[in-house]
């Protein structure tokens, strides 16, 4: 009786010790994952920021004179959003915020969009996406000139009733059967234009803060 209590014990404490040690390495590896992802999405942000605005337009360093912030009003879901600030002689040249479209047909879209010290947008820019292939990923720039409509727009033109997609009466075109990837993107570029109209001061008065890497 006695032997078969100990070995029933045995048993437990070798099955708990296996789920433990395959939960720590799960973990292990989904935090390696995310880490991985997060780096790829680091370096395609500083590869985009080089695309939208040349670098002999200004001569600060844009990746550390970066801050973030959240606003609820234009940016929702309380997501995080990046400013990058491109300056010449210390004067404003062009802000790049890095935000969400947080309501793509698959979930969260990444975005770039830079805006000229005018309210001009000097380019936007996906930097990730869920969107299905063949449909909604007409947002990449490899896939199409789509994104490039945004080029030289700003928030009077098109007037405010045409900043949507053309199924919806605005100036954008959407994609053969999949309306609501271009629906959101142009949505979320025209709430950061906003936001750059009403708070351009602060986008760049607001003190630098280094960006803090995930362990
Ligand atoms: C499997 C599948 C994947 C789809 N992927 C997308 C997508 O990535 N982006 C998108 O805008 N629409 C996508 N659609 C189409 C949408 O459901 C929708 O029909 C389309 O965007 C047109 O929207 P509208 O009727 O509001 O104009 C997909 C549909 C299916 C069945």
């Amino acid at each position: 009786m006695k032997a078969s209590g100990n070995s029933f014990a045995k048993s437990a404490l070798s099955l708990g010790l296996v789920a433990v040690i395959g939960t720590s390495l799960l973990s292990g590896v989904n935090q390696a994952t995310a880490k991985r992802i997060e780096q790829q999405e680091r370096r395609v942000v500083l590869e985009q920021l080089g695309q939208i605005i040349l670098p002999d337009r200004y001569d600060n360093v844009l990746q550390d004179d970066r801050f973030s912030f959240a606003d609820e009003t234009w940016f929702p879901q309380g997501q995080e959003v990046v400013a990058y600030r491109a300056r010449r002689g210390g004067q404003p040249v062009a802000v790049i915020l890095r935000f969400i479209a947080v309501d793509g047909y698959s979930g969260p879209i990444g975005l770039l969009a830079g805006i000229e010290a005018d309210g001009r947008l000097a380019g936007v820019r996906v930097t990730s996406h869920r969107e299905t292939p063949g449909l909604g990923d007409g947002i990449e720039i490899e896939k199409s000139d789509w994104i490039r409509s945004f080029d030289g727009r700003s928030l009077g033109a098109p007037p405010a009733t045409e900043w949507t997609v053309h199924r919806d009466g605005g100036a954008f075109d959407q994609f053969t059967g999949a309306t609501i990837t271009p629906r959101s993107v142009v949505n979320a570029v025209r709430l950061a234009l906003e936001y750059h109209e009403r708070h351009r001061d602060f986008l760049y008065d607001a003190p630098a803060t280094p960006e803090r890497e995930k362990p």
